[in-house]
């Protein structure tokens, strides 16, 4: 049993770090100590009660009383609670898995899995194959990587380098060489200063073009991007951008990397994010809502026409030097099984679309009455966002503490929202209904009011 609620006060912060905070801050004002946790809400040690606008971390896409996952889970440890699939031995959930996996991502022309630890693992596994695909092909030179400014790819050195945003890279630097980015199709704020999405999509199609020039094709490995991007602000682009990329990525000979690390399952209101798009990847990095985030895992799925390439190998030059001891942890893949199952009979899609509708139109009334406002975000199902500003003619940042003031106004209205920055962020999970989608507005306006 967990000891009692002065223990944990007193000892909250103060042997631990927490990631994405600074430890002196953290004991300074103490995290919330969330302590329970059914349906789409959340119960913290006071016994406040609130709806996890959160989703945890973007992944408890079915709540918290997802039973046929939990019943999943604790099945396997029974049977059996590990064993490897590093070469010579396999286990039966993980076969099992991964023929649900490739017919879940038949659409998007993805018929191979490899398993993972978590989304930062998938990404580097991805960028990591990808180097190898070419090498396999003969075209050992093709070593570098593109992404997007804003981006978010997790924060291993090799994700930390493609990622977009400073806050993850300087007090971590140098990177990894050999990795450039291209500016996001950010309408509110860009270097163009193009507010037209779809003129703003070509310009950054363009600067991607004339990057790859630069750097010349035959020098880079893949292209990675989250089909709407996530941690960076819920950037959505326009319709053209991800197509617009997958043309050129295929005149060049780049493979092009979906990270759907959030995206995957239905967060958008389609099945992926690149079946939003109408893209199809060479490699699509997966995590979090696979296993509605009761147990670390992931997988990153493989086109056959880049499969064909590794397995006709006889060189020898394919066999896969990567992989991690938790790749296809049996506990791990009997959890996704049991979430692919719920995720589909649910139709968790089609109720994030429509919740996300309700969502971004309330922002949008928000937006109407406050200020501070600068813009709303969303419109592709449960991935929405604020952007706070001190002034809107000029964009001008917040003062740093006033999303967290608004945070904790909404907590204590009723509703756990996230602040990334400037950005107050939703990702609730995806079996949200219409009276909780109003609970996070009508908590979300108390917060707004509070400031
Ligand atoms: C798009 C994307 N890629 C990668 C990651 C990293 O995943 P993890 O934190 O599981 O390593 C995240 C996490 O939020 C993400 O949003």
């Amino acid at each position: 049993m967990p000891k009692d609620d002065n223990f944990l006060k007193a000892n909250n912060a103060r042997h631990l770090w927490h990631p994405m905070a600074h430890p002196a801050e953290m004991q300074k004002t103490p995290p919330t100590i969330v302590t329970g946790g059914a349906g789409v809400r959340i119960t913290d040690i006071d016994g406040h009660q609130v709806v996890d606008g959160v989703g945890g971390l973007w992944n408890v896409n079915l709540g918290y009383s997802c039973q046929p996952v939990k019943d999943a889970i604790a099945a396997q440890l029974d049977r059996l609670p590990y064993y490897s699939i590093f070469r010579g031995t396999t286990n039966d959930c993980v076969i099992e898995l991964a023929e649900a996996l490739k017919d879940f991502f038949a659409p998007d022309g993805l018929s191979r899995a490899f398993f993972t630890s978590g989304g930062g693992d998938s990404v580097e596994t991805a960028l990591r194959l990808s180097r190898q695909y070419h090498k396999i092909r003969g075209e050992a030179g093709r070593v570098k990587f593109l992404s997007l400014k804003k981006g978010y790819h997790g924060t291993h050195f090799g994700g930390a380098s493609v990622n977009g945003n400073a806050n993850f890279r300087s007090a971590y630097e140098p990177m990894l060489p050999g990795c450039f980015h291209i500016p996001a199709p950010y309408t509110y704020r860009n270097p163009f200063n193009e507010s037209d999405p779809a003129r703003l999509a070509q310009l950054c199609l363009q600067a991607l073009e004339d990057e790859i020039a630069f750097q010349g094709a035959g020098t880079i490995a893949a292209f990675i991007m989250e089909p709407i991007l996530g941690a960076g602000g819920v950037i959505p682009p326009h319709p053209s951008f991800m197509p617009g990329v997958e043309a050129i990525c295929r005149k060049n000979g780049i493979l092009l990397i979906a990270d759907e690390v959030i995206t995957a399952f239905g967060r958008t209101g389609a099945w992926s994010g690149s079946r939003l798009w109408g893209v199809k990847p060479d490699f699509l990095c997966t995590a979090k809502a696979i296993t509605n985030g009761y147990f670390p895992f992931g997988a990153v799925m493989i086109a056959d026409a880049v499969a064909e390439v590794f397995e006709q190998d006889t060189t020898g030059r394919a066999a896969i030097g990567h992989g991690y001891t938790y790749s296809g942890h049996p506990v791990g893949a009997a959890a996704a099984l049991a979430c692919l199952a719920e995720t589909l009979q649910l139709n968790v899609a089609g109720n994030a679309a429509a919740r996300g509708a309700e969502l971004f139109a309330g922002l949008q009334a928000l937006q109407a009455k406050y200020e501070v406002i600068g813009d709303v975000r969303g419109g592709h199902g449960l991935m929405l966002a604020l952007e706070l500003v001190n002034d809107r003619a000029t964009k001008a940042a917040p003062d740093k503490a006033l999303p967290g003031r608004v945070q904790a106004a909404a907590y204590a209205a009723g509703a756990m929202v996230r602040v990334s920055g400037p950005n107050i962020i939703l990702s609730p999970a995806l079996i949200l209904t219409a009276d909780e989608a109003q609970v996070i507005l009508t908590a979300l306006e108390a917060g707004l009011r509070a400031i």
